[in-house]
């Protein structure tokens, strides 16, 4: 099936989408057409590609300004999704974290695209089941999880729905390969699939450290990358990528499928939040630490 993808689309040009179009085209040599609400949000994602081209590759000497032309000369983009969906071979979503909207999306891809297309999302959390049950093709609804950023960071979790085929997971599969990816492939109904679900547990513990004052966020972090040789700790990387404020939003969805004991926000993210704060360092600096 990876031989007869031409036309790709993913749809939302914001941090993830961009980048990950830029592979379609960079790496893979597809068609790729960028999707989003408005034109000025698909352009800002298409200029996202070009200033990283230009950055990374051409003024670095890796790449011609006619090689830039030429990929740049395959990513399109386009505000109306049925228009652009309706010759498409292979889909991603990386639209935002929400499951009513990512719903919405899947039904309106079911109703424009060709019968042979693989929808993909790129959902951190969502199930990829609940997507797939909007359609007429859970066999062709497939995760493919990639990391930001998306050109540096090697994995990507192609998560298997309750119904997704053999021939599209391997599909999902080749295509991550293309993109020079290492895929691995895991089921449905875990809330963060393999990579988030396994290192949000290492955050809540050294959260609940942070708590209890075992440690301060930083030798808690100094002896996670020093103790198991992690580039940066659990704490500095949630500051780093926004991961608070998306555990804040997404408490919820954590609860629903976690379930109570799991899914409930610490109170101490909880008392961040609501002082103000998105990071736990300066809160600890600011508050926690004088306490
Ligand atoms: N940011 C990360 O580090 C990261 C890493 C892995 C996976 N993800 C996942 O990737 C997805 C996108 O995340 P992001 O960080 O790129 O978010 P983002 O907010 O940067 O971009 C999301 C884009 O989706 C667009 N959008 C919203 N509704 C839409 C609709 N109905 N149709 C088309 N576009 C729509 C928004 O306008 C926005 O441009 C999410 O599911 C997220 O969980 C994010």
């Amino acid at each position: 099936m990876i031989e007869k993808i031409k036309k790709t689309a993913v749809i939302g040009s914001g941090m993830m989408g961009s980048q990950i179009a830029e592979l379609l085209a960079r790496l893979a040599g597809y068609e790729v057409t960028l999707v989003d609400l408005t034109d000025e949000l698909v352009n800002n994602g298409i200029k996202g590609i070009a200033d990283r081209i230009d950055r990374f590759f051409v003024s670095k000497g890796k790449l011609s300004p006619e090689e830039r032309d030429r990929i740049m000369g395959l990513i399109k983009g386009n505000a109306d999704m049925k228009a652009v969906v309706e010759g498409v071979d292979f889909v991603i979503e990386a639209a935002v974290e929400n499951l009513a909207i990512k719903k919405e999306i899947f039904a309106n891809l079911e109703a424009s695209a060709p019968q042979h297309a693989i929808f993909a999302s790129n959902t951190s959390y969502q199930n990829i089941s609940e997507l797939a049950a909007v359609t007429k093709r859970p066999d062709k609804v497939v995760g493919t999880h990639f990391f930001n950023p998306v050109a540096k960071m090697a994995l990507v979790e192609v998560v298997r729905g309750a119904l997704t085929s053999d021939e599209t997971t391997e599909t999902a599969v080749a295509l991550s390969k293309k993109l020079g990816k290492e895929p691995v492939v895991c089921r449905d109904f875990s809330y963060g699939f393999l990579a988030n679900r396994a290192y949000l547990a290492m955050v809540k513990e050294a959260v609940q450290m942070v708590w209890e004052k075992v440690g301060s966020p930083e030798e808690i972090d100094k002896a996670l990358r020093l103790g198991y040789n992690l580039p940066m700790g659990p704490l500095e990387l949630f500051d780093f990528v926004g991961g608070w404020k998306i555990a804040v939003s997404s408490e919820q969805d954590e609860m629903r499928e976690m379930g109570p004991e799991k899914g409930k926000l610490h109170p101490l993210i909880r008392m961040m939040s609501r002082a103000g704060y998105t990071e736990i360092y300066p809160f600890w600096k600011d508050a926690l630490s004088k306490w």
